[in-house]
């Protein structure tokens, strides 16, 4: 892991953003648990997706499959067969690699080293299905087995003719969903950027076919700005166009939106051109006709499908290696500063009494009181005001409210914002339009 990275991932723990799985019993390899700091900001990412995608559009409805589904789905999508990656072994340190990821792999076992540079020999590669396997129903020899989803996706497709059926949708239109999707990843690593249990939004976009093309430009388009919308910078995000020999088996074109990580430039998101791939699978797996009814042509017509699809746990980490920043103060000292934007961040307000005496505790406790239903508010009195300022800062608070001398004669207290450390003075009874107009108008 990168010195920048480990930095990143030593503050998520340490503030409470995420945490090792099972951490009390050693750990379980790449899960991870999102604490309170955490939570917060992953639901936010997912409330801005949602809206963005479903609520502020006509042409998108939502959805909410069940991870659990009947076995054909997968057999029907070519994940049984297809869903695999080239795994290696050395026969030396016994690590093991993805063979077609062996030039970017690094040796687990012996730290600087490539894989097979410990003088061991690499396998052949056997083809290794990602798929969890289950089984359903309570004595195992009679129990079918069952997968846990790898993809949101086939959700979506397996209720494409329901929501048609049940909802006054006309192509193009799409249907979303957010929810957990599971990998056996043979090699993971980075914290929460590949791991076995993560959570995926996706859209599948339903589109008549010969116009597919020109939505799937549409959403790439779309894609980058709701980025630059969260306040990711523009010089660290970019669509790379997928080369033939690594497209997935159903798209014909995929634009993957690449965040420059801390190790280099790495996919956060993909918009595939699917075609007519899933439901034509599903239509000849399942019998049941998957098609729309095009009037002018008086045709039955199998939709194409753009689908743009992201982990959530990838774009949280995205968002967090994006706002992290390690700064100099003018007065020589460093502070590590999370530039969230304060539309995401899990505490938008902190509000602090300046000394816990002559009345400012109170009246810090009233401002608070009257903040807190319009803005994500903490109040704190412990320490001084500039390990207050840190500890916010730390979490990406961007608005700290003190409470002094002055507030207790004039009505007005002091706020300090976290980007520019400036501070000014505002009347209490003005404080939520002034904040409010500093959240809608951020700019890093
Ligand atoms: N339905 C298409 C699909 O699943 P994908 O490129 O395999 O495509 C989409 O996955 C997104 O899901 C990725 O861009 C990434 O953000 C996220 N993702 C995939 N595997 C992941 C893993 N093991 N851990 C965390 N996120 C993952």
């Amino acid at each position: 892991m990168s010195e920048t990275m480990e930095k990143v991932v030593s503050l998520t723990k340490r503030r409470g953003f995420v945490y090792p799985s099972s951490e009390i019993y050693g750990g379980l390899e790449a899960t991870y648990d999102y604490g309170p700091l955490g939570v917060e900001l992953k639901r936010l990412l997912k409330d801005d997706w949602w809206e963005n995608i479903v609520r502020e559009r006509e042409n998108v409805v939502g959805l909410d499959a069940s991870i659990l589904m009947a076995a054909r789905v997968w057999e029907a999508s070519g994940h049984v067969a297809g869903f695999n990656d080239p795994l290696v072994d050395c026969k030396k340190c016994k690590a093991r690699f993805r063979q077609d990821k062996l030039e970017q792999s690094v040796c687990p076992k012996k730290k600087g080293k490539r894989p097979g540079e410990c003088g061991g020999e690499l396998t052949e590669p056997r083809q290794f299905n990602l798929m969890f396997k289950t089984k359903a129903g309570p004595v195992d020899e009679d129990a079918a087995t069952i997968y846990l989803r790898p993809e949101t996706a086939q959700g979506i497709f397996v209720n494409f003719k329901s929501v048609m059926d049940t909802t006054r949708v006309k192509i193009p239109f799409g249907i979303a969903q957010i929810g957990k999707a599971f990998r056996n990843e043979i090699v993971t690593g980075n914290n929460i950027f590949r791991m076995r249990e993560f959570e995926q939004m996706e859209m599948e976009f339903f589109v008549a076919p010969g116009t597919d093309e020109e939505w799937f430009d549409y959403w790439q388009n779309e894609r980058l700005s709701w980025w630059q919308s969260l306040g990711v910078r523009a010089e660290n995000l970019r669509i790379r166009p997928h080369r033939d020999d690594e497209l997935a088996h159903y798209a014909r074109a995929c634009g993957d939106v690449e965040f420059k990580y801390p190790w280099g430039w790495d996919e956060v998101e993909g918009i595939a051109n699917r075609t007519d791939y899933d439901l034509k699978k599903h239509q000849e797996y399942s019998g049941r006709g998957l098609a729309y009814r095009d009037e002018e042509k008086k045709e039955w017509v199998v939709p194409y499908v753009i689908e743009p699809s992201m982990g959530v746990d990838r774009c949280f980490l995205t968002v967090l290696c994006d706002a992290y920043e390690e700064e100099v103060k003018p007065n020589g000292e460093t502070r590590t500063v999370l530039h969230l934007h304060p539309k995401l961040a899990p505490v938008q307000v902190g509000v602090f009494p300046l000394v816990k005496k002559e009345g400012m505790p109170e009246r810090a406790e009233a401002v608070y009181q009257m903040l807190k239903p319009v803005f994500r508010t903490v109040y704190d009195k412990g320490g001084t005001v500039g390990k207050r300022y840190s500890r916010n800062d730390e979490i990406g608070t961007p608005f700290c409210v003190t409470i002094d001398a002055d507030t207790l004669t004039d009505g007005t207290v002091t706020i300090r914002d976290r980007d520019t450390m400036e501070q000014e003075r505002v009347a209490e009874d003005q404080l939520i339009a002034f904040l409010a107009d500093k959240v809608a108008s951020y700019t890093r």
